[in-house]
């Protein structure tokens, strides 16, 4: 019998998708923007398979919509934390994502974000398009080293090693918290969370968002750092709290911020003030966003999708998702 697979997606970048369809019969979410559960639901009915995004929320309401034929939902994201996967177990089915393809071009993005914001080089390339270099002043687009400098890691896993070996090549001192990574190795200290807060020069966040993460740089954790501290985020928005951050950069609390990531994505017109700060450097979540890793992340979501529908082991399933 003919699989049947519903892709939130038409547009994925590389191959994965036209080998999807030369296997199986696959359902297209056609409408722009990021679909509604919804949306989905109305053209999920006897899906076997889900490919989804990271940002597509896939809930109770979907998986029911699929039906009892729902087998796998596999994600071309390594983060997770849109799936409702309680919901998933309760159903058998087995989710799916993609870590390892992404992670050295996500940790380049992260040391891209660390100079860009340490050394005020958005500001600085601004002013240069703006018509404002007219002289050269010796005071004039002063950052903070990063060579030399103490780099923090919240999370020590694929992402959080990747930045460590980059670091290495800047002279600085690395060190990490991690609760499933509580050991030294030859790039990193391993530290308590109030040391990493106390030392860091630059605190890089590499945890996925979890209900035990979920807000877990705040007022408090902002104002332990540095002043001259940088906060850098390419895991997930929630993990900090915005309003907390807005506030800390104001007041000079630390001394910038680099974002790729935020708490409600995309955010279109709906720009804060936090990203108007000046000692923030915003992006639009493109921490995976280059051409190859983009589509071996879709390849690898359309292999652990074929997997599962023909009854071999998923590549990646979800950190305790039994694969079927
Ligand atoms: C990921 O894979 O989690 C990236 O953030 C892209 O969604």
């Amino acid at each position: 019998m003919t699989q049947r697979v519903l892709s939130t997606r038409r547009d994925l970048p590389g191959s994965g998708l036209a080998r999807l369809e030369s296997q199986v019969e696959v359902v297209s979410w056609t409408g722009t923007g990021t679909p509604k559960p919804a949306e989905l639901a109305r053209i999920a009915g006897g899906a076997n398979g889900i490919l989804a995004l990271g940002n597509d929320r896939i809930d109770a309401e979907l998986l029911d919509a699929a039906g009892p034929s729902l087998r796998v939902v596999s994600l071309a994201s390594m983060g997770f934390d849109a799936v409702d996967q309680q919901a998933a177990a309760d159903r058998g089915v087995v989710v799916t994502h993609t870590p390892g393809v992404l992670a050295e071009t996500t940790a380049d993005l992260a040391f891209a974000l660390i100079l860009m914001a340490r050394r005020r080089l958005a500001s600085a390339r601004d002013c240069l398009h703006a018509g404002g270099w007219s002289v050269f002043r010796m005071d004039d687009y002063l950052g903070l080293d990063v060579c030399g400098a103490t780099l923090g890691l919240l999370g020590y896993g694929q992402i959080g090693r990747a930045v460590a070996r980059r670091a290495a090549g800047f002279g600085m001192r690395v060190l990490h918290h991690d609760p499933f990574a509580p050991q030294d190795d030859h790039l990193s200290w391993a530290v308590d969370f109030a040391t990493l807060l106390a030392e860091s020069d630059v605190l890089s966040l590499h945890v996925p968002l979890t209900d035990s993460t979920r807000g877990i740089i705040g007022a408090d954790q902002l104002r332990a750092m540095k002043p001259t501290a940088t906060l850098v985020n390419t895991s997930r928005g929630g993990v900090v709290d915005e309003v907390a951050l807005l506030a800390a950069l104001r007041d000079g609390v630390i001394h910038s911020a680099g974002l790729d990531v935020f708490e409600r994505e995309p955010r279109g017109a709906d720009v804060t003030d936090l990203v108007e700060q000046s000692r923030l450097v915003a992006l639009p979540h493109v921490g995976s966003a280059t051409e190859a890793t983009r589509a071996a992340m879709v390849d690898l979501a359309v292999d652990n999708l074929l997997d599962v529908l023909f009854g071999r082991s998923a590549r990646t399933p979800l950190p305790g998702t039994a694969a079927k």
